[in-house]
């Protein structure tokens, strides 16, 4: 019988619910508390969940103080920093939700944490536990594609804006870019092998979050609905990449990935307003090929699941605290995502590309 792994909660907001939900499905897992700014509001997310014993707090810094092996959290993206900061400094490994910050300064000082610290942090992106992304990636890491050089990714809901936190810039750090925009960047990045960001060009636009005519909270509304950037990416591969909350459009199509043999063409699952490549939703997966000299296509068989891939990403942070393994999905390797976002909203703002710069870590 393995360990029982203690767990505590910060934030208990709406994802929250899944962290919780998908530990409460593990036997070897104990939620020993939870904590939220909002007076109240912790202990009423854990007693809906029948969890009467586990202990309430206000302040997170209480509840890192109690004996955990790791925490989930939650939090608004503007307290990414200091909590994920607070939790790896009292000896707890993390997972926490994306994206991974506000701001790339604070990116980077939180991987030196990890660092520093030993211990672990790993970033939610559960798209990665969707087996046709697992597949993309093999294709191209066995090298089917040969030199890959171009990729193509992105997507796009016809009417798709949140509100409340996520629309301002305070506390979200970026509108589409960090709420959508970095799963898309995710799924070029991790499979291609996490290539580091040289260079962004990048224009963002908010025409339709801040017309009263679009968004209940227009004036409200000060961060992006749309980017589109072009990315150097080192190895000489180019990424274009581009994302929307909102368009007059029904999809911003295929994502694809150009390679020296072969080209790999991803179309989104579903047709309309809130498709994209951008969640794991693969549709289909399509070879572009020569064959005996012959142009081929050879479409590779979806593979149809019934994973709750949220709850693999919470899984896999349990597996990797049981049985001491790395992080799942480093800080280090989400770095690069929080690189280009930066460099993606410098881009916009200074109207010309930017370099990015990142330290040598470790
Ligand atoms: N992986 C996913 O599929 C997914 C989906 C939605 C949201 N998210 C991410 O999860 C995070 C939270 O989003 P949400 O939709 O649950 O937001 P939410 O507003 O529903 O919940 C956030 C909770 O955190 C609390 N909080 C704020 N600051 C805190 C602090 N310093 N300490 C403790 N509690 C604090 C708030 O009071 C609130 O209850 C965001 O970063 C978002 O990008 C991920």
């Amino acid at each position: 019988m393995s360990r029982i792994i203690r767990i505590g909660i910060i934030g208990s907001g709406g994802i929250a619910g899944g962290h919780l939900r998908a530990y409460q499905n593990m036997e070897n897992v104990e939620i020993v508390g939870a904590a939220d700014i909002v007076p109240g509001r912790a202990r009423q997310f854990l007693d809906a969940a029948g969890l009467t014993e586990a202990q309430a707090f206000q302040d997170h810094r209480r509840l890192l103080e109690l004996e955990l092996d790791g925490v989930s959290i939650c939090t608004p993206n503007v307290s990414h920093y200091q909590t994920t900061l607070d939790a790896l400094r009292a000896g707890k490994h993390v997972l926490l939700e994306k994206p991974m910050s506000v701001t790339l300064d604070e990116a980077i000082e939180m991987t030196q944490a990890s660092q520093d610290t030993g211990n672990m942090l790993t970033i939610g992106f559960q798209p990665r536990y969707d087996p046709n992304m697992k597949l993309i990636r093999q294709v191209i890491q066995e090298g089917k594609l040969g030199k890959v050089y171009y990729v193509e990714v992105g997507g796009g809901r016809r009417r798709g804006m949140p509100g409340g936190t996520f629309i301002r810039k305070e506390l979200a750090g970026a509108g589409a870019m960090a709420d959508i925009g970095c799963y898309s960047l995710d799924f070029a990045l991790q499979a291609l092998g996490s290539p580091k960001p040289l260079t962004v060009s990048a224009v963002t636009s908010n025409y339709f979050g801040t017309n009263p005519a679009y968004h209940p909270e227009a004036s409200r509304f000060d961060v992006e609905d749309f980017g589109a950037a072009f990315i150097r990416l080192e190895g000489g591969i180019t990424l274009q990449f581009k994302i929307s909350w909102a368009m007059h459009m029904d999809t911003l199509g295929a994502s694809m990935f150009l390679g020296t043999d072969a080209g790999l063409k991803v179309t989104p699952a579903g047709q309309g307003p809130w498709s994209g490549v951008w969640d794991g939703q693969v549709g289909s997966m399509t070879l572009y090929h020569d064959l005996l000299g012959q142009h081929t296509q050879t479409p590779l068989p979806r593979i149809e699941h019934n994973l709750n891939v949220f709850e693999e990403k919470v899984k896999d942070f349990v597996r990797a605290l049981s049985d001491g393994s790395a992080a799942p999905i480093p800080a280090s390797e989400i770095l690069y995502n929080q690189a280009i976002i930066d460099g993606i909203l410098r881009s916009s703002a200074a109207g010309k590309e930017v370099d990015i710069e990142l330290p040598n870590l470790g």
